[in-house]
């Protein structure tokens, strides 16, 4: 089957008459999935314990008379006035002590049992009602879940958690260096919820939690208390529903950092995600496409992309995509492992907080612009056809995409160049700006397929860990670590050992003293033997080679003519370790030798332009113009553009917002 297309609907939204001139237009765009339900409490229960069905009835068999599959929404995302005035002790209480008040949405606790009993009843009712349901194909759980609540259940939940996690109050007081400020604990009711963020202090800010690990252990219960709230949703379910309908739940990408999205994708059969391109200012092409990788990373399976942006956003600023992006992020989330690209929103609304979020069709309802540009995409993969949903991406590198350590330094920021995401970010566009296909995910998966493996800001290490990382090395595979490496245990505490603690053995250094400068000013390191020069900022070690050789030195600074960079021979592999942060270009030259000589090619692409490899039957290659100006890509060999049938000899021209999907003409033949 082709990749599909879907969108969001909201029929609660909209008069009943107006329902079938929806499904038919949205059937005539070649769309296939609709998810409804999501926000709709209210409507289908009006009042506690009574459900009103039939207009969901009708909207259903609407859709599905007009062949569209339903994915249908828990609405627990918005909890009804009623509930609320029942049960205040609902709404959830932040860590300033402000309490979210009704009037927006996720107004709730996913600790408080009224909300829980609540959810288990609309669930439950949705479940015996449309559970083997054949016009329903999946079903969405809630709605992007967020948020940290501090009220007493969640205080009481979390010392609950704490039990369970240290056994005793002695064993948590020795795990957290209670010693410290006194501030030992007689019984795990004394702990309390940390106030979570910075202080501003003289000099600076101070990180308002009492202690690191309560501060670590606090952002594992609230990701856990999410978790065990979507459970909740989904053992209902699944003591009602058939297993071909599936159970999906809508993510945030890869920025969004309050829940452990490794822990939460076992629970759901696919990892679905919302992708809002226009809402990164810096508009990176880098940024939806590592969200993408970030997301297929979690189940290693193909993806749903749920909210797909569509056309101009914002809250109360708004951003338009230019002519053209809708289509180019549609392809590059294909490319990127998505089965299903659903749109939001199918209508923009005319009520409420989101009338900057538009729709497939105007608040007006009338055909236009971007309505007949997913027309002409749907034709577009219709004459694809399949080898794009039975192809899949050639990675043969991986980033580690560790939440212990996203979270510790979240605690502890340290630096602003070690900023986890950002981080992250830049060593993927290196790599992909050299058209290196790459994989992001969790510390614990099997690394024998890679070549190369990134870990940077690999923060929290244990022993298993080093043990994985050292058998992926010794076997032959390029480890680069980039600061700060294995600085605190699983407890986020600093083990008794120089830095990188339990990795220096691996990185075969050992860091003498550290530089935190907050001016921004680079400071250039000088490559050695031909290796790269380049420029780290903000972020310094000064590294003592154990083993090591040296790539590039310091040429300035308090650290100058020390090691900057480092390889340490392992086995058949090696480790490299970058003693700074290195800003975007250096990363790009460091990797373009280490790719190389990890086995992995690279590609000279212009700027702007993304490239993605995959492979189904044959090698497929989509390159995608993310620049507002034509580019030209050289080609090894004569390739055959699916999209337009064109044979390129040399070299093909992209206009702005473009994508080829390319076939060696070789295999097109062959295949035919
Ligand atoms: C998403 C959310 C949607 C809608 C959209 C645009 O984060 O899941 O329900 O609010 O943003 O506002
Ligand atoms: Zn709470």
């Amino acid at each position: 089957m082709r990749p599909q297309l879907g969108v969001a609907y909201y029929p609660e939204q909209w008069p009943r008459e107006r329902w079938p001139v929806d499904a038919r237009l949205m059937a005539e765009a070649g769309l296939s999935v609709v998810r409804i339900g999501e926000f709709a409490w209210v409507d289908l229960e009006p009042a506690a314990g009574t459900f009103e069905f039939s207009w969901l009835d009708d909207a259903i068999e609407i859709l599905a008379a007009n062949q569209l599959a339903v994915m249908l929404g828990t609405p627990t995302a918005a909890p009804p006035a009623w509930l609320i005035e029942a049960h205040p002790e609902i709404l959830p209480r932040r860590a300033d002590g402000h309490v979210h008040p009704f009037g927006h949405r996720r107004h709730y606790c996913p600790n408080q049992p009224a909300m829980q009993e609540a959810a288990r009843r609309i669930v439950g009712a949705l479940g015996d009602r449309y559970g083997g349901d054949t016009r329903v194909t999946s079903w969405q759980i809630d709605n992007e879940l967020m948020g940290r609540c501090v009220c007493d259940v969640c205080r009481a939940r979390f010392h609950d958690w704490l039990r369970e996690r240290y056994g005793s109050i002695e064993a948590l007081n020795e795990s957290w260096g209670t010693a410290f400020w006194s501030q030992r604990y007689d019984d795990f009711a004394q702990i309390p919820t940390p106030v979570l963020g910075q202080i501003p202090m003289p000099g600076g800010f101070m990180a308002a939690s009492p202690n690191p690990s309560l501060a670590l252990d606090f952002r594992r219960f609230t990701s856990d208390s999410h978790i065990s709230f979507l459970r909740l949703q989904t053992d209902e379910l699944r003591a009602r529903i058939t297993a071909d309908q599936r159970i999906t739940h809508n993510l945030m990408g890869f920025r969004f950092s309050e829940i452990d999205y490794h822990r939460l994708a076992t629970e759901i059969d696919v990892v679905s995600w919302d992708n809002y391109p226009s809402l990164d200012r810096s508009a990176r092409w880098s940024s939806p496409a590592l969200a993408a990788d970030a997301m297929r990373g979690l189940k290693n399976q193909p993806v749903w992309i749920v909210e797909q942006q569509v056309g101009p956003l914002g809250w109360e600023i708004l951003h338009t995509p230019r002519r053209g992006q809708i289509r180019l992020y549609t392809l590059q989330a294909i490319a990127h492992g998505a089965e299903l690209v659903g749109y939001f929103r199918w209508r923009t609304a005319r009520h409420g907080t989101e009338q900057h979020w538009y729709g497939v069709l105007d608040a007006h309802g009338r055909v236009g612009h971007r309505y007949r540009e997913l027309v002409e995409l749907s034709k577009e993969l219709d004459a694809i056809g399949d080898v794009l949903a039975e192809a899949s991406v050639v990675s043969p590198a991986a980033l580690l995409h560790d939440y212990d350590s996203r979270f510790a330094l979240q605690v502890q920021p340290t630096n602003p160049s070690l900023a986890y995401e950002e981080t992250v970010q830049r060593h993927y566009e290196a790599l992909r700006t050299l058209g290196v296909g790459v994989d992001v995910i969790a510390p614990d998966t099997d690394l024998t397929s890679y070549r190369l493996v990134i870990a940077p800001n690999l923060y929290v290490v244990d022993d298993a860990l080093v043990a994985a990382l050292r058998a992926y090395v010794e076997d032959g595979g390029t480890l680069v670590l980039a600061p700060r490496a294995g600085v605190k245990d699983r407890c986020n505490v600093v083990p008794e050992l120089p830095f990188p603690t339990l990795l220096a053995g691996l990185a075969g250094v050992e860091v003498a003293d550290v530089a935190s400068l907050l001016d921004d000013d680079p400071v250039r390191i000088s490559g050695v033997d031909g290796a790269p020069d380049g420029e780290f900022r903000g972020w310094f070690e000064q590294i003592e080679p154990k083993g090591a050789h040296v790539l590039a030195l310091y040429a300035e600074g308090d650290f100058a003519e020390t090691p900057a960079i480092t390889a340490h021979s392992v086995g058949g592999g090696r480790v490299v370790y970058i003693a700074g942060a290195a800003d975007p270009a250096t990363l790009r030259r460091v990797y373009a030798t280490l790719a190389p000589d990890a086995g992995v090619s690279t590609v000279d692409l212009p700027e702007g332009v993304e490239c993605v490899q995959l492979r189904g039957e044959a090698p497929l290659l989509m390159l995608l113009n993310h620049a507002d100006g034509e580019r030209v890509v050289a080609l090894g060999d004569a390739k055959r553009d699916l999209i337009t049938g064109v044979e390129h000899a040399e070299s093909v021209r992209l206009a702005p917002f473009g994508v080829a999907l390319l076939v060696p003409v070789r295999a097109a033949v062959e295949s035919a």
